[in-house]
Order: structure tokens, then C-alpha cells, then sequence
């Protein structure tokens, strides 16, 4: 999904593009998960963009790859996503998040050290420490009730000594070898500790992109699933265009070993509750949904992402998507791809 943007997005401002993907989120989610129509959509819209069919645990590929092209910018958008499936896989997860990560930065070291490195991290790097904050209960949402936070998590908060999930720990391995990169060899790496990513082009399933799936489910007349916290945890959202945005913003005028969190901030924010009114408003159709006591795993009760030191270091960036263009983007997305 995000891939899929930043080749977009970059081709638009005449880049020559290649694109890594082998489909793997088929082989993690089964054909709802499947992104070859993204492919296939880039390859038949894109006059520069060359799709490579290569698994970034594969070592040598990967080298070689990067040898051969020596990019000018790499951004890193491969991964396995999912909290929950990580238990499942933790080997495939491991070597995917960990290992291809290392793989695709050795690459650049050896290749194209001057390049700046973009990796997608992502807030579960904090594990679910972010519960440890005090929340008060309000009618739709949960909001943190320490002033501290009003703006919500920055990059200063603590990533040791909680539950992150297999997912969440072998995301952690990646964003810290990301860093040591850049200041152990001065790449000009970045990490973005991602809130809830998503856009038109997402093709959520209900272990990963809750929005996307969520709107999906209201569109099918599909049962949405809630997982504890009463449907009041909060998530903050951003357009993955406005992703692609920051990217190129952090490209432009690279810095090293920065961490940035990337999410809606609170603006962009809405509870499961709220998400089904938002998505009732658009569609007219009644959210059908159930509630399961027991909540996910380490999952965060309420997180929204502090934006200002982005904003500090690019001040041309900012949230230029909003919640409810965002949600009837996502629509429009869905409906397009079952018609087409
Ligand atoms: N979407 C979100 O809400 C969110 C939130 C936080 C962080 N992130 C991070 O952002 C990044 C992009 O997420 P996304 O939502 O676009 O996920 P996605 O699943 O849509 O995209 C990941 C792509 O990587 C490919 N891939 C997986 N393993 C691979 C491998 N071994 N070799 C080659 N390709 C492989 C998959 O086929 C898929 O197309 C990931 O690192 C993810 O952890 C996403």
C-alpha cells in the first residue's frame, strides 16, 4: 500500500522507479491480502517504473539488486504487518522485519552509502506501554488524561520493557539497526514509527489496515469484529499520500539517524465507535459489528502520534488530508476495485 504510493507519487516528479515486491502479503493473508492488482495497476500506468520480483530475505539478491541500480533514494516499505500473525510466523516475520531490513541496508552501505535510507517503522515499537498513561473514559473515545501527552506520543517515549508482540519486537530490530546505520556509518537513514496508514489503494483484511477492512465490512454488509476497550481505543489515521508526502520532504533535505512518529496526530483521530458513524454518514448503511470481551494482544488502548517534531524539522509538511476525505476516499477505493 504505501509502496504503491511512493512509486506514484515519485514517478509524477520524474523518478525512475523500481519496485521490490514478491506478493509475499498473499502468502501472509491469503487472497484477500493479495496486491498484484497494485502491480499490475502501476506497471500499466507507470511508464517508469520496473517491478522486481525478488524477496528481500533473499541476501544475495537483494546486493545484487542494489548493486546494479544503486538508487538515488531508497524507501523501505516490505514487511509482515500484523501483530497477530507474527505469532503464527515468527520465523517468516523475523527474517522479513530483521533480516530483510539488515539485508536492504548492507545493500545501500555497499552500494549507494550517499542515498537517503527511508524505513516504515511503527508505533509498536512502544509495545503497550502507552497503557501505562492514565485515559479518561469519555462517551465515544478514550483520551489521555496527563497533560504530558495533550499532544500526543513523541519519539522520547521508552520502546524497553513492555509488550510489543512478536510483530512489535522483530519492528524493533529493524528500526534500531536503521538507526545504527546512520549514525555507526552516516547514511542518511530515517525511521517513521507509523500510526494507522491507509488510503484508497490498502487492501485491508481484518488482521491488518483496520479502517480499510472496517469500511470494506460496511460496504458488504459484513459483521466488523470489535476486540475489547468497549470499541473507544483510538487510532490515529494518516493518508498514505500525505506519507509519500513526508518522504519526499525527508528526502529533499536528508538528515541522519532520525526518528520521526508518523501518524494523523490527535486531528486525525477516531475511536472504532467513531469510525462506524463516520463511515454510517458516508455510506448510509448500518455498521454490522459484534463485540468480543478479550482485546488483542498488547494492543494500544488509545494512541495518537505528537506531529510537531515533523513539523519542526520540514515545516512545509503537514496532515493535508483530513479524517472525512480520508474515509470517503477509502470508499470510493473499494468501490472502484468491485467494479473494475
Ligand atoms: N498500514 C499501516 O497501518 C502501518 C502502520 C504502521 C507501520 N506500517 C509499516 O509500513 C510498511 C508498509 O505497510 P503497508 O500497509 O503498505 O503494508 P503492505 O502489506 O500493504 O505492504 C507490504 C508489501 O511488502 C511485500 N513484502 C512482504 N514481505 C516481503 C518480502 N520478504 N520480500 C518482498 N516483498 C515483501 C508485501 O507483498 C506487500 O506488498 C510496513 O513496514 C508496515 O509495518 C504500516
Amino acid at each position: 500500500m504505501i509502496g504503491s504510493e511512493v512509486c506514484c507519487f515519485f514517478h509524477e516528479l520524474g523518478f525512475e522507479i523500481h519496485g521490490v515486491d514478491n506478493n509475499q502479503r498473499a502468502q501472509f493473508f491469503g487472497p484477500q491480502g493479495d496486491t498484484r492488482w497494485n502491480q499490475r495497476r502501476l506497471q500499466s500506468t507507470l511508464a517508469h517504473f520496473h517491478h522486481h520480483e525478488l524477496d528481500i530475505r533473499n541476501r544475495h539478491g537483494t546486493l545484487d539488486l542494489l548493486a546494479e541500480l544503486k538508487p538515488s533514494a531508497i524507501v523501505h516499505t516490505a514487511a509482515q504487518p500484523s501483530h497477530d500473525k507474527a505469532a503464527v510466523i515468527p520465523f517468516d516475520d523475523f527474517d522479513t522485519n530483521a533480516g530483510g531490513t539488515l539485508n536492504m541496508l548492507e545493500a545501500v552501505r555497499r552500494a549507494c552509502p550517499e542515498s537517503p535510507f527511508v524505513h516504515m517503522s511503527t508505533n509498536k515499537v512502544y509495545g503497550d506501554a502507552p497503557n501505562n498513561i492514565p485515559l479518561v473514559e469519555l462517551a465515544t473515545r478514550w483520551d489521555y488524561a496527563d497533560p504530558a501527552y495533550a499532544n500526543g506520543i513523541a519519539e522520547t517515549f521508552t520502546i524497553d520493557q513492555s509488550k510489543h508482540s512478536l510483530f512489535g519486537a522483530s519492528k524493533v530490530a529493524g528500526d534500531v539497526m536503521v538507526q545504527e546505520y546512520g549514525r555507526y556509518f552516516g547514511i542518511p537513514t530515517c525511521c517513521l514509527r507509523g500510526g494507522c496508514l491507509t488510503g484508497p489503494n490498502h487492501s485491508g483484511v481484518e488482521l491488518h489496515g483496520f479502517l480499510s477492512f472496517l469500511i470494506k465490512c460496511n460496504l458488504e454488509d459484513r459483521e466488523y469484529k470489535v476486540y475489547g476497550y468497549k470499541g473507544k481505543q483510538v487510532r490515529d489515521n494518516i493518508a498514505a499520500h500525505d506519507v509519500a508526502r513526508f518522504i519526499h520532504a525527508f528526502i529533499e533535505k536528508p538528515r541522519i539517524a532520525q526518528v520521526y512518529n508518523l501518524g494523523g496526530g490527535k486531528q486525525n483521530s477516531c475511536s472504532i465507535l467513531e469510525a462506524f458513524a463516520l463511515v454510517e454518514k458516508l455510506t448510509g448503511k448500518k455498521q454490522r459489528h459484534s463485540y468480543v470481551d478479550e482485546n488483542r494482544i498488547g494492543d494500544h488502548i488509545c494512541y495518537y502520534s505528537d506531529l510537531r517534531k515533523m513539523r519542526e524539522h520540514y515545516p512545509s509538511w503537514d496532515i493535508s488530508v483530513d479524517l472525512p476525505t480520508l474515509f470517503a476516499q477509502i470508499v470510493t477505493g473499494w468501490k472502484q476495485r468491485r467494479s473494475a
